[in-house]
């Protein structure tokens, strides 16, 4: 009887502590969601951050002048006419930019293996890394 009531009792406090331990686990829920939430908030912020600069560096590449576009170099101004897409697209270049020019690369000397003369010079049709040390 005794151990009965003993027994009762303490289920009634493993029940009060029970109901105790829902309201804290539930209260560790809200402050955990709560939690993720701002932290997401603030993962968003900085990828929105760092989205708008990636797209300021591409709309600043996709608006990068073509730096020939009033070049007074002559095989520019001809070659604009006889193989635009060449200049149009070697314009944009970050080598033209650097003001690498048609001659840089095309133009060797008479004797030079492969050589073509064109418009009163020597040019490659493919130039390659040789002729970068040979006219240095
Ligand atoms: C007066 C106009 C003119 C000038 C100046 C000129 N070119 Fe050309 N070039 C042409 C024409 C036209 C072609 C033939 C294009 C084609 O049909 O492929 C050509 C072809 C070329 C080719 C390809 C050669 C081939 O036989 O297929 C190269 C490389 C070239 N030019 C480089 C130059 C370089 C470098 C200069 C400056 C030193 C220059 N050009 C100056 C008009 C010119
Ligand atoms: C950084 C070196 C470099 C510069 C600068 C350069 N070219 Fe070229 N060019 C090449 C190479 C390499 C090729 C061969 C590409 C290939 O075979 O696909 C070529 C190919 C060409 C051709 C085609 C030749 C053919 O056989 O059809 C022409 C025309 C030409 N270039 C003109 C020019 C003109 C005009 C300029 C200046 C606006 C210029 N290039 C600047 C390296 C250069």
């Amino acid at each position: 009887m005794i151990a009965a009531l003993v027994g009762s009792g303490e289920k009634i406090n493993e029940n009060n502590e029970s109901s105790n331990s829902t309201l804290h686990a539930w209260r560790l829920l809200i402050a955990g969601l709560v939690g993720v939430i701002i932290i997401g908030g603030l993962i968003l912020i900085a990828m929105a951050v760092s989205g708008s600069t990636g797209t300021n560096g591409e709309s600043s590449e996709g608006a990068r002048v073509n730096v020939l576009a009033s070049s007074d170099n002559e095989c520019v101004i001809c070659h604009e006419r006889t193989t635009p897409g060449i200049v149009e697209q070697y314009g944009h270049s970050s080598m033209a930019a650097a003001e690498v020019i048609c001659q840089d690369c095309h133009e060797v000397e008479a004797g030079y293996p492969e050589a073509v003369e064109h418009e009163g010079t020597y040019v490659l049709n493919q130039p390659t890394t040789a002729c970068c040390s040979s006219q240095a």
